[in-house]
């Protein structure tokens, strides 16, 4: 499947739009249309229910070390500025960027490699110097710079100054003991006008200019609250919605019956400025999260955390990612945060991406006692093995903490501790791209006249589909629409079912497939005779008859029960 047919459907059936499409479209922003928020709805609750409401306590789930009990929490999105700084997202969060001093663009410094293999300008002028980099012809730079240069790369030295940077260049190769040039090394002459005073500098991979030197940029919107607008009230929309169940692991516990083992797990929308947002909906700048902290005693922790990173695995495989596009990675040690003695990451071939190449769906994270520590102390960093408090240059806590006692007591074992945290960290956004990805289906299927055709299809996973089951008559006449519309009115009752009399029913099955649906009803001549209806089968495109008072308990022994009848 290439991206752009996905992409297209999701815009023509109601999946995805960009946002503010009416005025040229707002980057790194998407709206869920009226299927796309059915799917992304059913993704958030199978997760809901099966991580929170649907967990039994009192049963040692495979693999888990006891029993263990789960609740929910919903925080603000903006929180107390010390939540940000006490976390490190206030000094830590942030990518290096580089500034194209010509067209003004932003750039991830370790994205600007790849993106010059990309760039429309530095194609073309590979093509331009005859494959031959190592030893540049002048003549053709120069006429490249005077005509298909100034379009494509504005703000490349050659272009702005062609006979300067030319003569810069000869000069270079003429010094150069050894000869020749590698493309990058051509790329970087050609957008240097006087390398004696500036060194040599990166090209811009949009417009040619030079970049600055990388620098580091905060990934946190920022706004301000009351009627002030200074660093006194300044606060930030939360990158993640972590922060606000560690800031009330206390509340949780001196409110409700909770003991540790437990979770705390939150869904809700989170904000970083992305600075290259890209690959539809993969990196965007608001984005939903759904998270679980889970809290346990440290001497378990590494159990708890192998416990949920198979769990969260099998989570998306039951969904239907199985296969060999999704995987469970382990980081590799140099990976690992300064606190954390385990990381997985749950990934998914998508796409968008080269071969072989994967991209984070969740990581399950062994956190350690780091983030309850740093919101009682202040800000942790490590020093050799131990985690202690940042100090400024008086010796003063860098960043202050809360100063409430963060820890538990297990009145059981008598015993107090701050307890470990693993955290399930997934995007339901990532989760809805991935299963759109995996669902894309083509084959043929016959059309109303029986002919063979192309058809598309999405093969969700029943509990996913935006629509669970559409509900046509055959033909507007003879009663066949009073009688499917009853049978729609029951099963709406239970359902996100659809009713559907437009058009011929070859042409109403295919509008279904296209979105996903996995069961169609229909009632024909037949129904009149014997008081059955056709139900068809999205995949398998089998169809067979279920009496008319029957068709709930036929929905629900195949969307909650099962698979459709061979
Ligand atoms: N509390 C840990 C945390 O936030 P993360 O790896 O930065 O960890 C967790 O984010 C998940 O959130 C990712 O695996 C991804 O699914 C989703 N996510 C992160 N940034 C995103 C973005 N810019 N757009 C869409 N989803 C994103």
């Amino acid at each position: 499947m290439e991206m752009d047919q996905l992409v297209a459907l999701c815009k023509r059936r109601g999946f995805l739009y960009q946002s503010s499409e009416i005025y040229g479209g707002l980057n790194g922003f998407w709206d869920y249309g009226p299927m796309g928020i059915e799917l992304k709805r059913n993704i958030r609750e199978a997760w809901w229910r099966d991580m929170v409401q649907g967990h039994n306590e009192l049963s040692v789930p495979a693999g888990a070390v006891s029993p263990y009990e789960m609740v929910g929490i919903d925080t603000t999105i903006i929180l107390h500025p010390q939540v940000w700084k006490c976390s490190g997202h206030y000094d830590l969060f942030h990518d290096m960027m580089q500034t194209c001093r010509q067209c003004k663009r932003l750039f991830r410094a370790d994205h600007v490699g790849e993106m010059l293999k990309e760039s429309a300008w530095a194609k073309a002028l590979a093509e331009a110097t005859g494959g031959d980099v190592s030893t540049p012809n002048s003549e053709g730079l120069l006429k490249w710079a005077k005509s298909k240069g100034k379009k494509l790369a504005p703000g490349l030295a050659l272009v702005r100054a062609p006979e300067v940077t030319l003569a810069s260049l000869a000069k270079h190769l003429e010094q150069a003991s050894t000869s020749g040039l590698s493309f990058k090394g051509l790329l970087q002459h050609l957008a240097t006008e006087q390398p004696a005073e500036t060194g040599l500098q990166t090209p811009c991979p949009e417009c040619g200019g030079d970049l600055t030197e990388p620098r580091e940029f905060n990934l946190m919107f920022e706004t301000h609250y009351g009627a002030v607008r200074d660093e006194s009230n300044k606060a930030f929309l939360r990158p993640e919605t972590a922060q606000g169940i560690f800031i009330n692991f206390k509340n949780v516990v001196d409110s409700t019956r909770v003991r540790v083992p437990f979770g705390i797990a939150q869904m809700g929308k989170s904000f970083r400025n992305e600075i290259t947002p890209r690959n539809f909906t993969f990196r965007s700048r608001e984005f939903e999260q759904m998270e679980i902290e889970f809290f346990c005693h440290p001497s378990t922790s590494a159990r708890w955390y192998r416990y949920w990173r198979d769990r969260r695995y099998r989570w998306y495989v039951e969904l239907g990612l199985a296969g060999d596009r999704l995987r469970l990675r382990e980081h590799e040690q140099e990976e690992l945060s300064h606190y954390s003695c385990g990381t997985a990451d749950i990934e998914y071939a998508f796409p968008f991406l080269p071969p072989g190449e994967f991209g984070e769906l969740e990581g399950i994270a062994h956190r350690g006692d780091f983030d309850l520590r740093s919101h009682m102390e202040g800000k942790l960093v490590r020093k050799g093995d131990e985690l202690v408090v940042e100090s400024d240059e008086e010796g003063k806590p860098r960043y202050r903490g809360s100063g409430k006692d963060l820890s538990y007591f297990d009145d059981l074992a008598k015993e107090r501790y701050i307890p470990h945290v693993i955290e399930p960290s997934a995007g339901a956004d990532r989760a809805t791209l991935a299963f759109l990805c995996e669902a894309y289906r083509e084959d043929a299927a016959p059309d109303e006249n029986g002919a063979m055709k192309p058809r598309t299809y999405l093969k969700f996973h029943p509990r996913l589909a935006p629509i669970k089951a559409a509900v046509f008559p055959l033909v507007r006449k003879d009663g066949m629409p009073e009688v499917a519309q009853e049978i729609y009115t029951e099963l709406k009752r239970h359902f996100n079912v659809m009713y559907d009399e437009k058009s011929a029913v070859g042409r109403r099955y295919r509008r279904q497939d296209e979105v996903g649906t996995p069961y169609c009803v229909t009632v024909d001549s037949q129904t009149l005779v014997d008081g059955t209806v056709t139900f068809r089968d999205r995949d398998s495109l089998k169809q067979w008859r279920v009496r008319r008072e029957d068709c709930l308990k036929e929905l629900f022994g195949l969307i909650v029960g099962g698979a459709a009848p061979c």
